[in-house]
């Protein structure tokens, strides 16, 4: 069969045990040169999922603390409103709300200790960090100074959800979460310069090809590829695959100016639900990597070429807020078109359903 039609249909089967290679508890202890300092909190007390899991954020109310999110409200003109005492005796009165002072006061002060030795860090469960949720910081990134940024960060999150519910979706032996055990890591915040983070894809103990993590145009990276594949190389083979136990792999790097060094930021499944981003998943699977003149196995380190206005466009993990279709559209009038038309249609048969079922009960 040619190639490019088996590639259409390449089925990447992945079990649970290479998800669980990829957890930070993992890995991260057989790089311990490569990663930033972080503490990691092992085997979270189930109230503290629990917590992370129900609607609405409570923080703890500390009495010896001074928090901006717990600060008091002060009433007046503006922010009374008249529905405040019903809410609170109606809405809470049947569900059991998960309180850190009361259900989790030991990992709560384990966690202000850490970021009392830590300083500002940025979080991470066992897979994923809480990307999709920086809106709800005032500084708009991952960057957690107390530990009620971190309570907020890690709620509004659906990336730190997937990890609790759905880590395992996919896999071919087991798709079970229940009797995991959930770790969360707290790494020591550095500022890292987007442009120069990179995914690289491990197949089968062979790179096969490398692409920009942060997907804007960059134009000072395309003269520095060489030295950045000549690090990355040297990392996968002399360090990486000598430890790690899977062959294949995608692995996140950052390389930190003057670019003698490169850090571990990451390293994720080799499966379709990993983003490929410059590449397609079918690229990855069947590329063959080519020699290079010294007879050495090449590959190709992809980079944006030009400025991309459409990118800019629809905002990162904008998919999380509303729908995929609602953020295309977004960019597309004829999308828009096609959306109100569905729309329209899903309306058109809700009303025949209500209509139908009034006739059915009467
Ligand atoms: N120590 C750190 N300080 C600041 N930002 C970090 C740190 N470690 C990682 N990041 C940023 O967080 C992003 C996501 O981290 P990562 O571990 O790759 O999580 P995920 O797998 O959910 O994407 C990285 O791309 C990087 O920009
Ligand atoms: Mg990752």
């Amino acid at each position: 069969m040619p190639p490019q039609e088996y590639a259409t249909f390449a089925d990447i089967p992945v079990t649970k045990a290479q998800i669980e290679h990829c957890s930070y508890l993992f890995w991260s202890p057989l790089f311990p040169k490569y990663v930033p300092k972080s503490i990691i909190i092992e085997s979270l007390p189930k109230k503290f999922i629990q917590y992370l899991e129900q609607d609405g954020i409570k923080l703890p109310q500390e009495e010896n603390s001074r928090s901006v999110y717990t600060e008091e409200i002060i009433r007046n003109e503006d922010n009374e409103y008249s529905d405040w005492e019903d809410d609170e005796d109606t809405a809470t009165e049947f569900i059991q709300e998960v309180e850190p002072l009361v259900d989790f006061p030991d990992l709560h002060q384990q966690l202000k200790d850490a970021m009392t030795e830590l300083g500002a860090v940025a979080p991470k469960l066992n897979w994923s960090a809480p990307r999709d949720a920086t809106w709800i910081l005032p500084n708009n990134t991952m960057k957690c100074y107390e530990v009620n940024e971190l309570y907020l960060l890690l709620n509004a999150s659906n990336y730190i959800m997937h990890d609790l519910q759905r880590a395992f979706e996919g896999c071919v032996d087991s798709d079970d979460v229940r009797d995991s055990k959930f770790d969360l890591v707290l790494r020591q915040w550095c500022d890292i310069n987007p442009a120069l983070e990179f995914r690289v894809f491990v197949r089968d103990a062979h790179v096969v090809g490398a692409s920009q993590r942060d997907l804007n145009y960059y134009d000072y990276l395309d003269e520095l590829s060489d030295t950045f594949k000549d690090l990355i190389d040297e990392l996968v083979h002399d360090i990486i695959l000598p430890k790690f136990s899977d062959k294949s792999f995608v692995l996140d790097v950052y390389i930190p100016r003057p670019f003698n060094k490169i850090l571990i930021i990451d390293i994720n499944p080799f499966a379709r639900k990993t983003d490929p981003l410059l590449f397609s998943w079918n690229e990855i699977v069947t590329i063959i990597p080519p020699t290079d003149d010294r007879n050495n196995e090449d590959y190709e380190l992809r980079l944006v070429t030009r400025h991309n206005t459409g990118r800019f466009a629809s905002k990162e993990h904008s998919e999380n807020h509303v729908p995929q279709d609602l953020v295309e559209a977004g960019l597309d009038p004829e999308a828009i078109r096609e959306l109100t038309q569905k729309w329209r249609e899903l309306l058109n048969q809700q009303t025949q359903e209500e209509s139908s079922n009034s006739e059915d009960e009467t």
